[in-house]
């Protein structure tokens, strides 16, 4: 095919304006523009073109339930027309490597899972992208992790399979949203080496992402408490004792924590995140995949 580059500028200012839409209309995606977008997916780079994936395409009221469910509760998930689940799959390998007397170890090796996991994110996104540019919003659920027992059986997900991430994709109910920030180019991206950092640098290109944001703690029992607790169970993961008291009593006399302290403190907590990279491991070892059998 002859290719054509002529809505290039185009493409590229739309992508600028990509953003997660958490609220979907009752509209349907069509079946064909669905298909479509998913097939640009299958199109996308893959380590040794392995494609060690399969996606299941959830659309039925009942098991858009079960990945709400699933997956926190979130309500964008039984609004989206479509829910795509995203399966890290070794089963059809391991059939077809059988059949064909090929030696296979790729479910039980950390190198795997982690090529497995970059070919998923370029499928993914490819789909992301073939989706905004077709005027469908979506947003990625990674809560899926650690919870193949609930969907294993519904989704019928067979041995050495794993649900990685869920793409929630529909038409959006309202206009863009406000741009969320985003790191500078500076801070990210580096001619040829690693940027010289001062730490007076990093400071400034997070103050300038955050904007000094803040969260008030909760003023009311049993919130307050509760958060209080996370937090500073979350500050015990890094800090001496009497310095996590510290900043704890830092924060009850302002009554507000910084945009770091919620985000590793109690949004995705450091202790919580240390328990459950635990679980999350068991639940793949459950569904015969071993990401660290060395
Ligand atoms: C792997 C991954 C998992 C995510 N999981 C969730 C999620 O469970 N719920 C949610 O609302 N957003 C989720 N997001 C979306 C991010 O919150 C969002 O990308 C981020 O806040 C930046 O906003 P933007 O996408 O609008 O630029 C996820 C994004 C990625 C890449």
């Amino acid at each position: 095919m002859d290719r054509n580059f002529e809505n290039a500028r185009e493409a590229l200012n739309q992508m600028k304006e990509r953003y997660s839409c958490r609220a979907f209309s009752d509209e349907k995606i069509p079946e064909d523009i669905l298909k479509e977008i998913i097939e640009v997916g299958l199109r996308a780079a893959s380590g040794g073109n392995l494609q060690p994936y399969s996606i299941i395409v959830v659309k039925d009221e009942e098991n858009k339930n079960l990945l709400y469910e699933a997956c926190g509760e979130q309500k964008f998930i039984q609004e989206a027309s479509v829910n795509l689940v995203f399966l890290m799959d070794w089963h059809k390998y391991d059939i077809y490597t059988k059949q064909k007397n090929a030696p296979f170890v790729a479910y039980k090796t950390f190198f795997h899972f982690l090529i497995a996991m970059q070919d998923i994110m370029c499928t993914a996104q490819s789909i992301e992208t073939a989706a905004f540019l077709s005027g469908i919003g979506s947003c990625y659920v990674g809560s899926i992790i650690g919870e193949s027992s609930l969907v294993k059986e519904k989704l019928n997900l067979p041995d050495k399979t794993y649900p990685v991430l869920v793409l929630s994709l529909g038409y959006p109910k309202n206009a863009s949203p406000a741009k969320i920030n985003k790191l500078s180019y500076d801070t990210v991206v580096f001619d040829e080496k690693y940027r010289d950092f001062t730490d007076e640098d990093i400071f400034k290109a997070y103050e300038s992402k955050y904007e000094g944001r803040t969260t008030n703690l909760p003023q009311k029992d049993p919130y307050k408490s509760e958060s209080l607790e996370k937090f500073k169970k979350a500050l015990l993961t890094s800090y001496p004792d009497d310095e996590a008291q510290r900043i704890l009593e830092k924060a009850i006399e302002d009554g507000f924590i910084n945009e770091t302290q919620r985000r590793f403190g109690l949004h995705y907590a450091s202790h919580v995140m240390q328990e459950i990279s635990k679980w999350a491991y068991e639940d793949m070892e459950s569904m015969g995949i071993f990401p660290n059998d060395i």
